[in-house]
């Protein structure tokens, strides 16, 4: 019989892979890549020693399984939307041959996982120190709450930087060291706005909602109308904050993920010429679509009104502009498609409001957006006790975002919420938005009708995964999957398997019962 050669790790001697290390990826590879070839991986790197590690595996797998092309078309097909059998066509090769290649991508989904592992390893260089960031991920292992992959609208995965950020030797918010930290962040957060000096950014302690309050009650004079437009839960929320206010108030309320139609808009405007403000949500999370807040925002240039926007799920994940949008007050939070932790609202506020609103009296007191302006121009501090550490973990968060670009993080949201999209609707799912004007930081999903969404929930939960429940009146019909955060695309996958695997178990004990 012949003998095959068995692999053996040779002894480091000057090489970058130690057999320390080679035992580690085999162990974290076990189960996405055989014994075999990676044994074949490890010894073209061990023979080629000037060459990286990567680079090896990449040319082996992609010599292996030739991915690239499909890897390409799919990719392409996030943005023009193509079905497996397009792709098959194209690509000139059978079903089977297809369902075999993909089925490897999406098993492996092989260049990014292996990075990861890589990364996990220690092999590659880290953006922080690696020192660091072995003590934060050895720190969690050892707390009770297992990981958990949110795919939840916030608050999201963050990033080991991010986590390692959020545990600082302790400061004052009244010293200096605060304020350096402070004025770091003003400038940052400028950009993330795509704001220029025209604009000021504050930031108020508390959830997305504080941030809502401060800008609706700080800016409206008590003689004028604030113009609220609502199509979903959060558009609501404004509304609901302006009556609680006594704001004088005209509402144009839409079912839940219908559309404004600008023409009303306009005449809304023209009708009533005491409206002062217009407030909208640019990403209507509870529905998951993108309201037309460029439009709005030209009209509210056309006609000088104010106006204020919550892009609290929309900024970092989302293409806004306040300067191209023309908006005056952006609202936004640190625990959505900013990737920071909870407890922090940026408020983006044009230069030309605090002349506008100067003599609007304050309806609350911790809420009131010129005191935090005062203090932030005045002295680089907030007015009361500040979330100190949630500072630092937003100010490394954006730091992050702004050094790998704003526009990948977009196409990171786009490819995320396209794989997703064409999964689920393979398996059988529907969506309750259709329009062009669907986000991509969030899915509304329908439940099957076989589904019982408390089983699925939990199955789901044990797997690993965090969806999230609509809120009423949605709530019978559909749940949500988001796609905020530092989420890669091999977890969602491993999502979609989840999903897969309770669907066919929850229809299989469907039967059961019936029989
Ligand atoms: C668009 C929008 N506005 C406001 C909020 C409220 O934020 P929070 O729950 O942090 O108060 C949310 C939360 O999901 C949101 O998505």
């Amino acid at each position: 019989m012949h003998n095959k050669p068995r692999f053996t790790v040779p002894r480091p001697v000057t090489y970058k892979l130690s057999v320390k290390n080679a035992g580690k990826i085999l162990k974290k590879y076990r189960g996405f890549l055989s014994k075999k070839d990676l044994g074949k991986i490890l010894s073209l790197s061990l023979a080629n020693p000037g060459k990286d590690l990567e680079t090896v595996t990449e040319k082996f797998l992609e010599k292996k399984y030739s991915i690239d092309k499909i890897e390409t078309l799919l990719e392409s097909a996030n943005k023009s939307y193509y079905t497996h059998k397009d792709i098959m066509k194209k690509l000139g090769i059978s079903r089977s041959r297809f369902y075999f290649r993909l089925n490897y991508i999406k098993r492996f989904v092989i260049k990014k996982k292996f990075e990861w592992i890589l990364k996990k390893g220690g092999l590659t260089k880290l953006p922080h120190d690696a020192t660091d960031m072995r003590r934060i991920t050895g720190l969690l292992k050892n707390k009770p709450l297992e990981r958990k992959i949110l795919l939840n609208p916030g608050p999201v995965l963050t990033s080991l930087g991010v986590k390692n950020a959020l545990v600082q030797n302790d400061i004052c918010h009244r010293d200096e060291d605060f304020e350096i930290l402070m004025k770091r962040l003003k400038r940052n957060s400028l950009r993330i706005f795509d704001a220029d000096e025209n604009y000021s950014v504050v930031f108020i302690s508390g959830s997305g909602t504080a941030g809502m309050e401060a800008a609706i009650s700080s800016t409206i004079p008590s003689d004028k109308k604030i113009l609220v437009l609502a199509n979903g839960a959060f558009g609501e929320r404004l509304y609901e904050i302006a009556k609680l206010h006594k704001l004088k108030t005209v509402l144009m309320r839409k079912e839940w993920g219908e559309l404004f139609d600008i023409t009303e808009v306009e005449d809304a405007l023209k009708a009533d010429k005491d409206i002062f403000a217009i407030a909208m949500n640019h990403h209507e999370t509870s529905v998951g679509i993108l309201n037309p807040i460029n439009k709005v925002g030209r009209l509210a240039r056309k006609y000088d009104k104010m106006f204020i926007v919550d892009g609290i799920s929309s900024v970092g994940g989302e293409p806004l502009s306040v300067r191209n949008d023309n908006i005056d007050v952006c609202i936004t939070s640190a625990n959505k498609c900013l990737h920071g932790f909870s407890g922090m609202n940026l408020i983006c506020v044009n230069n030309r409001v605090w002349k506008l609103i100067e003599n609007v009296e304050p309806r609350s007191f911790y809420l009131d957006l010129k005191k935090y302006q005062k203090y932030s121009t005045q002295l680089n501090q907030t007015p009361y006790t500040p979330a100190v550490a949630v500072f630092f973990a937003l100010d490394q968060a954006i730091r992050e975002l702004l050094e790998k670009g704003m526009k990948k993080r977009w196409l990171r949201y786009i490819e995320l919420n396209s794989i997703l999209k064409y999964e689920l609707s393979r398996l059988g799912f529907q969506f309750f938005t259709n329009y062009d004007c669907q986000s991509h930081a969030i899915l509304t999903v329908k439940i099957p009708e076989y589904v019982d969404f408390k089983q699925f929930y939990s199955e789901i939960k044990k797997a690993g995964f965090i969806i999230y429940p609509c809120k009423p009146p949605l709530a019978e019909k559909y749940f949500q999957i988001a796609n905020m955060g530092e989420l890669r695309r091999g977890m969602i996958y491993d999502f979609i398997f989840t999903v897969e695997k309770t669907l066919d178990k929850m229809r299989k004990e469907k039967a059961r019962r019936r029989k």
